[in-house]
């Protein structure tokens, strides 16, 4: 991090050869000195500000430090914040890094319909705008976006309860409890839909029941049983109240659909708080982030499996994008036709996600080095 950053030789270098003088010294960005359109700048010419949403949830502070050190490595000067899940922070703090005279920035939005007026400001300073991990929705300022496959997260989710209930061959009925992501999350709706295009079928056809009437009619209404904040708290509070709610009579819930790790590590309390021990009677509980927590309940028999998506590789491509802006190369991307934010489609370079089960963990998550045996008691 190097916050107190200031840029000093903005648009000095051309070429390779530094002209001028450095008492022209400035935080002002000077136009040409990065940005893309051809011109190009050294690394430590070029300030990226690297906005994460929060620290309270594993995976933004592997996020932001693996991308930190990245572009660290490469020379480049960076301003990395997090924004403690609250909106008005992650304004000011985008302001902040404006002002210091940022080249890119990389914003994983915590309100992806809230930075538009941030964002008129970075364009009037010819700023290139990297959307990281969630889309930012409702402007044209935004230049790229580098995800991994949200829909497909939630089509393995689904076709992992599919499999495990062996939905095509049984006739159940089974008790679901489906939840979705925060409502003003973009990814949360892409979860919901790849999720809820395999399952509904089999609510359709009654072999999957919801008792708490929580079964969203369509994909466009999966804010209804959206988390706020992604909170594990609200969560847990959720699954209680359905529990205690619709599940008396020795009824048992057999499966929840839950979009990520914090929601499930929430649910899980929630499952433990009402009985529900490890073991062949324990629902299939779904997950997403392979966050240390969640891999360790894995472990335990206290969820089923988790979409891991290896943020270490979404860092390189970010990376490999701010090089390719700044050195005014083309930006590779594969994917301009899924996230239209209301204003374009913006190009988006998709990587592939990865289910792990508690079989897999070692083969996945310890031989990658995400992380170390010793990380997981193994
Ligand atoms: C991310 C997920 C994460 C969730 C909560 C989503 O936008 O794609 O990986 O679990 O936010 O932070």
């Amino acid at each position: 991090m190097s916050l107190g950053w200031k840029k000093t030789a903005a648009g000095l270098v051309t070429a390779g050869l530094l002209v001028g003088s450095l008492a022209a010294c400035s935080q002002e960005r000077e136009s040409g000195s990065g940005g893309g359109d051809g011109a190009t700048a050294a690394p430590e010419d070029t300030l990226v500000g690297i906005s994460m949403p929060t620290k309270s949830l594993e995976r933004w502070n592997r996020d932001g430090q693996h991308l930190d050190e990245l572009l660290q490595g490469a020379n480049y000067e960076t301003a990395l914040q997090y924004a403690d899940n609250k909106v008005d922070q992650q304004i000011t703090q985008i302001e902040n890094m404006i002002n210091q005279g940022a080249d890119v920035l990389v914003i994983a939005p915590i309100d992806g319909d809230a930075l538009g007026p941030v964002l008129d400001q970075a364009a009037s300073q010819d700023i290139k705008v990297i959307a990281y991990d969630r889309l930012i929705n409702n402007t044209p300022n935004v230049d790229y976006y580098a995800t991994f496959d949200n829909y497909e997260v939630g089509k393995m989710q689904g076709e992992f309860i599919v499999e495990q209930l062996d939905l095509a061959n049984q006739a159940g009925p089974f008790n679901l409890e489906p939840f979705a992501g925060s409502p003003d999350d973009n990814n949360a709706k892409f979860f919901f839909s790849g999720a809820w295009d395999v399952l509904k079928p089999y609510v359709d056809e009654g072999k999957l029941v919801v008792p708490s009437g929580k079964a969203p009619a369509s994909n466009d209404e999966w804010q209804s049983i959206g988390i706020q904040g992604w909170g594990s708290d609200t969560a847990q509070a959720e699954m209680e109240n359905r529990l205690n709610s619709f599940y008396g009579g020795g009824q048992r819930v057999d499966v929840v659909l839950s979009p990520n790790d914090s929601l499930a590590l929430g649910i899980a309390q929630a499952l433990e708080g009402a009985g529900y021990a490890p073991g062949e009677e324990y629902p299939v509980l779904t997950g997403q982030d392979a966050d240390q927590a969640n891999v360790l309940n894995m472990i335990a028999g206290k969820q089923s499996m988790t979409v891991w998506k290896d943020t270490r590789t979404l860092g390189d491509q970010v990376a490999k994008m701010v090089e390719q802006i700044i050195e005014g190369q083309e930006v590779q991307v594969n994917d301009e036709e899924t996230y239209d934010n209301g204003e374009k489609v913006v190009p988006t370079f998709l990587l592939p996600p990865v289910v792990v089960t508690p079989d897999t963990v070692e083969s996945s998550l310890v031989e990658s080095g995400f992380y170390s045996a010793d990380d997981l008691g193994l």
